[in-house]
């Protein structure tokens, strides 16, 4: 049976796929955003592929002057549960801005918990980020990993995972999934929604994608000296329509298993960034020019996951391979090349 659910952060790049993909799935969603690195047309783009209709709020969870408004909306919209990927994600721009980040991403969850309070909504799916294991260097990384995020944006997602945890077990009733994502890619097979980064891309599929499209001379591939097998890092992309059926997958498994879940969302494979760059010029049938420029701060050589407790838990597992990642997102960029800005 659908539930209600609110998704914060509905309009934005994994939002809007896990809208989809909770629509699809006979969910009625609420969509909170206030498309700070997203845009509306986002949403009329999903109803267009669902043929369902979404109901939107514009607000900013982690405004005091917004929090009425949110509240009451979700309490009139009698939500069941929520799925919170509202937030800032910059690596570089939290070093820079600590303060931004610890009060946006922590008061937006805050604002969301006594949202769900005044609707009694007791399930909630939080976007964590395989960020919170920092500096590990030991892959496959299982959810035991040691927990050292290296910089206040990776902190802010470890904090709120603790939060949730603490305030899941002051309530029995209370139960919560933390997704740990590795490298989301791709985009909608339809070529209709797709990551539409603000200013210079900051990762690697984005970046490679502008140069492809032809709106970037060329990229830059950060060391190539790591230990790996070709010297560049390694990592674990994961098709953005896997990784929003595992969020419908983890809201169905909080309807039957109280407490709190902690998982990754990976497929268990590592690819280097050359591997990444031929995979997506035979995607693509365009040449990627690169270049190699010195390691970038912060960057581990290799980073993998092991998804079995998602498996064993969710009953899930990736199926799309890195040639459908590259294709779904050089199908969206073509289509969009100045991404919804057309
Ligand atoms: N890379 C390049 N050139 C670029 C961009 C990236 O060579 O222009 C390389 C990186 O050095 C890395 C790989 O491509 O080896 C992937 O980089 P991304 O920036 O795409 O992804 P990261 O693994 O660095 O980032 C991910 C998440 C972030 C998270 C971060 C923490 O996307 O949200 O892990 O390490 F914060």
């Amino acid at each position: 049976m659908g539930g209600r659910v609110i998704v914060t952060g509905g309009a934005g790049y994994i939002g809007a796929h896990v809208s989809v993909a909770l629509l699809n799935a006979g969910h009625e969603i609420l969509v909170i955003d206030n498309y700070a690195n997203s845009s509306p047309v986002a949403l009329d783009r999903i109803e267009e592929i669902t043929g369902r209709t979404i109901a939107r709020l514009e607000a900013n969870l982690a405004d005091a002057e917004d929090r009425a408004r949110i509240v009451s909306a979700v309490r009139d919209f009698n939500a069941d549960s929520a799925i919170h990927l509202a937030g800032l994600k910059a690596v570089g721009e939290s070093v820079a801005e600590p303060m931004r980040y610890y009060q946006i991403n922590i008061d937006a969850t805050f604002t969301l918990l006594e949202a769900m309070a005044a609707a009694d909504a007791k399930r909630l799916v939080f976007s964590s980020s395989a960020t919170v294991y920092g500096d590990i260097n030991k892959s496959p990384i299982d959810e035991s990993g040691g927990l050292r995020p290296t910089n206040p944006y990776g902190r802010t997602k470890l904090f709120i995972e603790t939060i949730l945890t603490d305030h899941a077990a002051a309530d029995p009733d209370f139960q919560v999934a933390n997704l740990r994502y590795f490298n989301p890619v791709g985009a909608h097979p339809s070529g209709r929604i797709g990551e539409d980064p603000n200013g210079p891309p900051n990762n690697l599929f984005p970046y490679i994608a502008q140069v492809a499209v032809g709106r970037r001379e060329k990229l830059n591939v950060f060391g190539n000296d790591y230990p790996t097998t070709d010297g560049t890092g390694v990592r674990d992309y994961i098709h953005v329509v896997d990784l929003a059926d595992g969020h419908v997958r983890a809201l169905d498994h909080l309807n039957s298993a109280p407490g709190v879940v902690t998982l990754n969302l990976g497929t268990g494979e590592g690819y280097s960034v050359l591997e990444a760059v031929a995979a997506f010029k035979r995607a693509s049938n365009r040449e990627i020019p690169f270049e190699f420029a010195p390691r970038r701060d912060g960057d581990v050589a290799t980073m993998f996951a092991n998804p079995k407790a998602a498996a064993q838990t969710l009953g899930w597992k990736t199926t799309r391979s890195l040639d459908q990642m590259c294709a779904d997102h050089w199908n969206w960029q073509q289509q969009n090349p100045n991404g919804y800005g057309d």
